[in-house]
């Protein structure tokens, strides 16, 4: 699907230290990767081996000790609109409305009323809130809340859409419901995503491609493209193939956890 398109994101031998209580602890150790435009990668990797410091990184939100990464051939350096993020933990404005919050970057744009106006239906629409339009974070489910927070990253169309574990605090049920929901809306608005998730189930179901992430100091273990045509659902999940990948994708992820606990 992504074969032959550009190259949007350049992950250029990142290296990432970070001073910590017991000395300088290096969290990312030259990683490097390219994830083409509209392409969709999921990152898996042990707890604490620096997948979302690499989002970060991506997002502006952190600065690389070495290395750089370039979108659309220029190099972040600093937060910026154009960066959709979705946290595992919503990150909602609590005193904003539904509607409110999804427009929030808009007016950060300078789109016209008319214009975020437009947006915001369209979004809600998409993640099928418009009944909620005015209500309050706190009046939402978790699963509700997570759709307000993709609504929101896609509204202000971003170049990159980085999502740390955004179903990581939902139950199983929503979770499923949200990964088909969000594959669903990749596929009718085509957009680059780069998706951290501990679930190598989610991983594949979800991704073109799963980057595997080493245990710290943390490079890229392995890619492996995931050859599962679109569109998927939960019922991929039975196939052989799909079987395949997560005994494959588990064991590399696994040899990591290991090397965590020595
Ligand atoms: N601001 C920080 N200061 C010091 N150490 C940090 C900071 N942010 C992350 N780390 C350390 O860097 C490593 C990677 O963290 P993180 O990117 O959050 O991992 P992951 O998201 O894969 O669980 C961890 O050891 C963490 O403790
Ligand atoms: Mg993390």
């Amino acid at each position: 699907m992504a074969g032959n398109s550009p190259i949007k994101v350049k992950i250029d031998h990142v290296i990432k230290k970070f001073q910590g209580r017991n000395g300088e602890i290096t969290a990312l150790n030259g990683v490097d990767l390219d994830i083409k435009e509209n392409e969709f990668v999921c990152v898996v990797g042990p707890s604490g081996c620096g997948k979302s410091t690499l989002l970060n990184i991506i997002g502006g939100l952190d600065k690389p000790t070495e290395g750089k990464v370039t979108i659309d051939g220029e190099e972040v350096d600093g937060p910026s609109p154009e960066h959709g993020i979705v946290f595992q933990q919503y990150a909602l404005f609590p005193w904003l409305t539904v509607e409110k919050n999804i427009q929030f970057g808009l007016k950060l744009q300078g789109k016209t009323p008319e214009e975020r106006e437009a947006i915001t239906q369209k979004y809600l629409k998409v993640v099928g809130l418009e009944k909620f339009a005015k209500s309050y974070p706190k009046e939402l489910s978790g699963g509700m809340k997570q759709r307000v927070a993709i609504a929101r990253a896609y509204a202000v169309n971003p170049k990159v859409l980085l999502m740390d574990e955004p179903f990581g605090a939902l139950d199983a049920q929503t979770r499923v419901q949200l990964q088909t929901e969000l594959l669903k809306t990749w596929e009718e608005e085509q957009k680059t995503c780069f998706f951290i998730t501990h679930d190598v189930e989610e991983a594949i179901v979800l991704a073109q491609r799963v980057i595997i992430m080493s245990a710290r100091p943390s490079r890229v273990k392995d890619i492996v493209e995931i050859d599962i045509p679109y569109p998927r659902d939960q019922a991929t999940k039975m196939s052989p193939r799909f079987l395949e990948l997560k005994n494959r994708i588990w064991s590399q992820v696994y040899e990591e956890y290991l090397a965590v606990r020595k």
